[in-house]
């Protein structure tokens, strides 16, 4: 795999056994997962393995034969999204939906620049790389792609704040785009997050994204939301995090929680979209969309509906977040807590006043957090940002876990810093 194959910790994990909101190591110790988003409705979530054996055991084929469970599912998840968003194609992985949904945007609008945050990861393909202006080389070298300062209301642009942040925000947006067209490059598209996840969970000046995209369409292009992390009821109030803002998407990109660990991706856009982009460019996906892996996305929305997952997600958010904050009134460091449903960025600081990235602070207390039996992990520009994000059955008892146990390990930080 190569030395620079990433691992968590520095004491990396070596886990054998899952149960829902639980992991075990191979020497029989318990952790509480706080991370994981993609065993969406449990590890091991009896109703997905229950679906997965049972089809697996019938019949498992492509999508160039007839089969009920695609037609089934995807009827069920287009059902999910407002009107006008109505057909699908699966993948297996989100970076191939999201560079489905770049040919598909380039291919309807004819152009080619794709407008970005500056601190973005949309998947690891050569053409989703490009866009990958946070990590990716080819992000550096691309003509293809432009990007806009990360909307963050905690470290604004200017200092400036509420509607005048959404405008500044907004009229970079618009720069990129003039430069795009100085350059002689047609305008495909806006691609984000909606949650803005990668660049650590943002408070996004409230009007700046509505503003953006109605930029973007008046030059041409399209609205792609990716909604890999964002998506499947993780905000709580809304079954995907762009029904957040006064703004529907012209494609949205999906995966991560979709198949709850089986490889389970996709793209849903406007029917026209589909329809004459597929005229034109044969698309097959020989492993997405199977009877087994539809079996498994039905299983995934089912035990989301049943276990009312997305209520959980409000009424233990809310409980979280209200305990992280009490732990911001005790430890200096908490700078700031965001919180959407089941999604929560902290984000540490040196100093309250300067904000000054706690980088190193960070990186020592998730690996504190991992030795006393809890596992979080770090995102952000500066990789200061704790990002907590937990399968979707977590409840009170478990936040009162994480809580106890973030509060002992903020406080030994604090000793060993001051020792
Ligand atoms: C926002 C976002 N989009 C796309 C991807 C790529 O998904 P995958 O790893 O399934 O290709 C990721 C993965 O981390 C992601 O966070």
């Amino acid at each position: 795999m190569g030395h620079h194959s990433p691992l968590f910790y520095d004491k990396p994990l070596h886990l054998v056994r899952g149960e829902g909101v639980w992991l075990w190591d191979s020497e029989g110790k318990r952790y509480l997962d706080v991370y994981n988003n993609v065993p969406h409705v449990g590890h091991c979530n009896p109703r997905v393995v229950e679906a997965m054996h049972r089809q697996a055991s019938t019949l498992n084929i492509h999508t160039r034969y007839l089969h009920d469970n695609i037609v089934d599912y995807l009827e069920r998840l287009t059902g999910t999204f407002d009107d006008g968003l109505q057909m699908a194609m699966l993948t297996c992985t989100g970076s191939e939906a999201n560079e489905l949904a770049l040919r598909m945007a380039r291919f309807c609008t004819g152009g080619q620049g794709i407008i970005v945050t500056d601190f973005a990861y949309h998947g690891n393909t050569e053409a989703v790389a490009e866009i990958g202006t946070g990590f990716m080389p080819e992000a550096r070298t691309t003509k293809r792609v432009k990007s806009f300062p990360i909307p963050d209301a905690y470290r604004p642009l200017d200092g400036l704040s509420g509607e005048a942040l959404a405008q500044a925000y907004a009229d970079r947006v618009q720069q990129a785009i003039d430069e795009f067209h100085a350059e002689g490059i047609k305008v495909a598209g806006i691609l984000v997050c909606p949650d803005f996840a990668n660049e650590g969970l943002l408070d996004v000046p409230p009007g700046f994204l509505e503003k953006a995209v109605a930029k973007v369409r008046q030059a041409g292009g399209v609205f792609i939301a990716d909604e890999v992390q964002a998506g499947f009821g993780r905000s709580g109030r809304h079954f995907w995090a762009y029904q957040w803002y006064d703004v529907t998407p012209d494609i949205v990109t999906m995966g991560k929680p979709m198949g709850n660990g089986h490889p389970l991706a996709g793209v849903v856009a406007r029917p026209e979209m589909i329809e004459a982009f597929s005229k034109e460019a044969m698309y097959f996906n020989t492993f997405g969309g199977t009877p087994v892996s539809t079996a498994v996305g039905m299983a995934v929305l089912d035990a989301l509906e049943e276990d009312s997952l997305m209520q959980n997600a409000v009424t233990t958010g809310a409980y979280m977040a209200e305990g992280l904050r009490k732990l911001q009134r005790k430890h200096e460091l908490i700078g700031d807590v965001r919180d959407l449903g089941m999604f929560f960025g902290v984000e540490l600081v040196k100093d309250r006043a300067t904000k000054v990235p706690a980088q190193a602070e960070t990186r020592r207390l998730i690996n504190l957090m991992r030795d006393k039996g809890v596992l979080i992990s770090k995102i952000g520009v500066h990789d200061a940002i704790l990002k907590l994000r937990p399968p979707m059955p977590f409840q009170t008892e478990h936040a009162d876990i994480l809580l106890h146990t973030l509060d002992e390990a903020l406080t030994q930080l604090t000793e060993e810093v001051t020792a």
